[in-house]
C-alpha cells in the first residue's frame, strides 16, 4: 500500500513538473540584444513581471526607469535590482498612475534629468474596485487612462530617439471586454463593479482598451520611428489577485502554484516585444507567449479604437 502511494506521488509531481515545463512555462525570448547607453521606464516594475522586465534589462546594460507608485516598494525593489544586477544605472522615480498629477509631475521630473528614451514598457496594472484621485474607475483609470496620459506626454521623447518602443500589457482578459461609451460619458468609469464577475468584467475592460489604444497608436505613429506592441503575459502566480477575498486567494492557490508562469517565465513576451529585432512591421498588434497573435473584431475595430482615443484625450485633459 505504502509502495502504492509513494508511485502514485511521485507519478502526480512529475506529471505536473512534465505539464509546467511543456504547457505553462511557454516560450522564452531569444533577442541578445544589449542596451548600453538606452533609457527605459518600466511601471509598476517593484513587483511581478515589471521586476523581472526591469531585471532582465538592466543586466544588459540599460538605464532602467522603476516607475512605482510607492516610495518605500520603489525604492526596496531598487535595491533588490541592484544587488541581483550589479547594475548603478537602476533608478526609482515615483509614478502614481491612478493620478493624473502625479503623472505630469514624474513626466516633468523624467524630461528634465533624463535625456534619452528609447522603450516605454506599460506595465503596471491593478484588479481592484474603488476610484482613482481624478475620480475615474480605478481599473479604467489606472490600466488604460494613466498610461495614455503617460504615453502622450513622453511622446516627443521617443520620436526625438528612435527607433523606440512602446509596449502596452494588456491580458488574454480583452476578449471578455466591452467599450461602454455611454456610461463612461456619464460616469467615467466604465463601471466599477461589486460582484466578482462585475469586476472581472470591469478589468476585462481595461485590458480592451491596453488594445484599442495600440491599435490607434501604431496608426498615428506611421512616418515615425517608434513602434508599439500590445500583449499578455500569460498567467501568472504574481500580486495580482492581492486585492480579492482571502478566500478567492486560498482557493486559487493551487491553480496558481502549478499552473501559472513564475513572475521570469511571465516577463518573456514583455521582452520580446521590448527587444525582438524586425518586428517594427508589426506595430500595432498583440503578442501571446511570444507571437503575434490575431484579435477579435473589437480589439481591432478602428471606429472604436479612435472613439477611445478622443475620450481618453477629452478625460486626462489633453484637449
Ligand atoms: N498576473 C497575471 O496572471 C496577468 C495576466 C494577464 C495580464 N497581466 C497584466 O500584467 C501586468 C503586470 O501584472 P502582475 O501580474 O505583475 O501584477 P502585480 O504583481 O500586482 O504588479 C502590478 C504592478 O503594478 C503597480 N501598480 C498598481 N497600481 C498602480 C498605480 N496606480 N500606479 C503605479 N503602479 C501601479 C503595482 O504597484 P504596487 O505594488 O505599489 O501596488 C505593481 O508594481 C498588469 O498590467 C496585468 O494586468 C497579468
Amino acid at each position: 500500500m505504502a509502495t502504492i502511494l509513494l508511485l502514485t506521488a511521485i507519478f502526480v509531481v512529475a506529471a505536473a513538473y512534465i505539464f509546467h515545463e511543456i504547457v505553462v512555462k511557454g516560450k522564452s525570448c531569444t533577442s541578445k540584444v544589449q542596451l548600453h547607453g538606452k533609457t527605459l521606464i518600466v511601471t509598476g516594475s517593484n513587483t511581478g513581471i515589471g521586476k523581472t522586465t526591469a531585471i532582465d534589462l538592466a543586466k544588459r546594460g540599460a538605464r532602467v526607469i522603476l516607475a512605482c507608485r510607492s516610495k518605500q516598494r520603489g525604492e526596496a525593489a531598487l535595491e533588490d535590482i541592484k544587488k541581483v544586477t550589479g547594475s548603478n544605472q537602476v533608478v526609482f522615480m515615483q509614478l502614481n498612475l491612478g493620478s493624473l498629477a502625479s503623472i505630469r509631475s514624474f513626466v516633468e521630473a523624467f524630461l528634465k534629468s533624463e535625456p534619452r528614451l528609447d522603450i516605454l514598457i506599460n506595465n503596471a496594472g491593478i484588479y481592484m474596485q474603488g476610484q482613482t484621485d481624478d475620480g475615474l474607475g480605478m481599473m479604467f483609470g489606472v490600466n488604460h487612462i494613466g498610461h495614455f496620459l503617460l504615453t502622450n506626454l513622453l511622446l516627443e521623447r521617443l520620436k526625438e530617439c528612435g527607433p523606440s518602443r512602446i509596449i502596452n500589457v494588456s491580458s488574454v482578459a480583452h476578449h471578455f471586454g466591452k467599450i461602454d461609451f455611454d456610461c463612461l460619458n456619464t460616469t467615467k468609469s466604465l463601471g466599477q463593479g461589486t460582484t466578482f464577475m462585475e469586476v472581472l468584467q470591469v478589468y476585462s475592460n481595461s485590458k480592451l482598451c491596453n488594445v484599442l489604444f495600440t491599435h490607434e497608436l501604431a496608426k498615428r505613429l506611421q512616418g515615425t520611428n517608434v513602434t508599439c506592441y500590445s500583449l499578455h503575459p500569460g498567467a501568472i502566480n504574481s500580486e495580482l489577485a492581492r486585492n480579492t477575498s482571502s478566500f478567492a486567494q486560498w482557493f486559487l492557490l493551487p491553480v496558481t502554484t502549478f499552473f501559472f508562469k513564475n513572475t521570469i517565465q511571465g516577463s518573456q513576451t514583455s521582452l520580446h516585444c521590448a527587444l525582438q529585432e524586425g518586428i517594427e512591421h508589426l506595430s500595432g498588434r498583440y503578442f501571446s507567449n511570444c507571437t503575434v497573435k490575431e484579435v477579435s473584431d473589437k480589439a481591432k475595430d478602428d471606429a472604436t479604437a479612435k472613439k477611445l482615443w478622443e475620450l481618453s484625450e477629452r478625460l486626462c485633459g489633453l484637449v
